[in-house]
């Protein structure tokens, strides 16, 4: 965009185009449904007797692993006088409020208060308990209705237990609108931003589909010069970067996950498949925490990966940083203009941003009206009792970092 060409609604006019968001939900004012399973901490950072704090979209989390091995989560405020239950101690299968010792159970419900006496005023019945479930090395939790979390499926990534592949996690707080992260990935027109680290790549559009809940590309990378990176060649199984073979990249945002798999040329399999979520940890939504697992395919020569595993750490590091400064200055422009003014023009990406609109849900009104000031540190919490309701809601935590993070 030139410097006279600041307000974008205005140029679209003048050059004759229609403005693509005019008329739109703002899409950076759509919240994540909570209606899914989503990863809130790497489970090794959930120790045996231990509690941390956790937060999707505002709901502050404690996390809890039990003497049995069981992960809970429960709303991060004890019903007495909200102090964090995150900051309490693990008894068996209980977690004890740090301050007047109140205990409660994996469902939220108060199983003790230790100095209640008969006469004393009626207790609550405790906070949110959210349900859990383990896998792949996350806990998941299931932020939102939780008669649906029965019937609602955990992602299958049978990748992840094949003793072909080897995973790499990947665990990050980016401050950035989930649907940033979204349209990084799909869009690979974006190769450009990574040409220091993986050279020049052509990406090109073989196809594209749209469900209602999903996005499909398919691309197919050429290698066309520049500087080759080891450790992309040996991720790519001597596809991108190593060789004049052309691989075939597969994306889907499946919402709410995105994928990934790379196919080199003539190979049956994957070389590689990515699984992501990007979990909104503040009201506002203006900042999420990428979850990310990369199953890469072990080579014939055993040893190889195990001695090239620091490299592609490395450089996968290297290029989500590049991502990463791309989708927070999106953000903040965001931030200065008020509104998304994105010109976008790929149509798979316009298709994308519709399907994250649609299967999105509103910004809580709270949050909502607290866009106005992002310093603030949130409203107070209701004081007295609310028993196992929905989280109050809470102000940005702009400095949160999650565990692994
Ligand atoms: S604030 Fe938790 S027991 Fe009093
Ligand atoms: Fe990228």
């Amino acid at each position: 965009m030139t410097g006279t060409d600041s307000d974008g609604a205005r140029s679209g006019r003048r050059s004759g185009h229609r403005d693509p968001n005019a008329g739109m939900t703002d899409l950076r004012r759509v919240g994540a449904n909570p209606d899914f399973w989503y990863p809130v901490a790497l489970s090794r950072s959930v120790r045996s007797m231990r509690v941390i704090a956790t937060a999707f979209a505002g709901e502050r989390i404690a996390l809890y692993r039990g003497e049995s091995g069981a992960v809970y989560a429960l709303e991060d405020r004890c019903a007495h006088r909200q102090v964090p239950l995150s900051m309490g101690v693990v008894e068996g299968e209980t977690l004890r409020c740090c301050y007047h010792a109140w205990a409660y159970r994996g469902d939220g419900r108060i199983s003790q208060i230790p100095y209640l006496s008969k006469g004393d005023g009626r207790p609550p019945r405790g906070v949110r308990g959210y349900p859990v479930r383990e896998a792949y090395g996350l806990v998941f939790a299931f932020p939102g209705d939780p008669e649906k979390a029965a019937v609602t499926a955990l992602p299958d990534l049978p990748a992840f237990g094949s003793p072909k592949y080897k995973t790499m996690t990947f665990s990050r707080t980016v401050r950035c609108h989930y649907s940033f992260m979204h349209e990084n990935l799909l869009d690979m027109n974006h190769q450009f931003l990574h040409r220091g680290v993986v050279g020049r790549l052509h990406p090109e559009l073989l196809e594209h589909r749209t469900g209602p809940r999903s996005v499909e590309a398919r691309y197919l990378f050429t290698h066309a010069g520049g500087k080759r990176n080891r450790s992309a060649s040996l991720l790519a199984a001597e596809g991108i970067g190593g060789s004049d073979s052309a691989d075939v990249m597969t994306i889907r945002t499946d919402y709410p996950y995105q994928t990934l798999d790379l196919v080199p040329e003539g190979a049956e399999g994957p070389a590689y498949c990515l699984w992501a979520a990007y979990v909104p940890e503040d009201a506002e939504q203006r900042m999420c925490h990428a979850y990310g697992l990369l199953m890469i395919e072990k080579p014939g020569i055993p040893g190889v990966l195990h001695l090239g595993w620091p490299f592609i750490r490395r450089f996968t590091e290297r290029v989500f940083a590049e991502d990463r400064m791309a989708v927070e200055a999106e953000q903040r422009a965001w931030e200065e203009q008020g509104e998304d003014r994105n010109h976008e023009v790929f149509p798979l990406i316009l298709d994308v941003r519709e399907v994250l609109r649609t299967n999105g849900v509103p910004l809580r009104p709270q949050a909502a009206a607290f866009d106005a000031d992002p310093s603030s540190d949130g409203p107070a919490s209701a004081p007295g009792d609310h028993p196992a309701g929905p989280a109050a809601l809470e102000g940005p935590k702009s400095s949160t970092e999650l565990p692994g993070g």
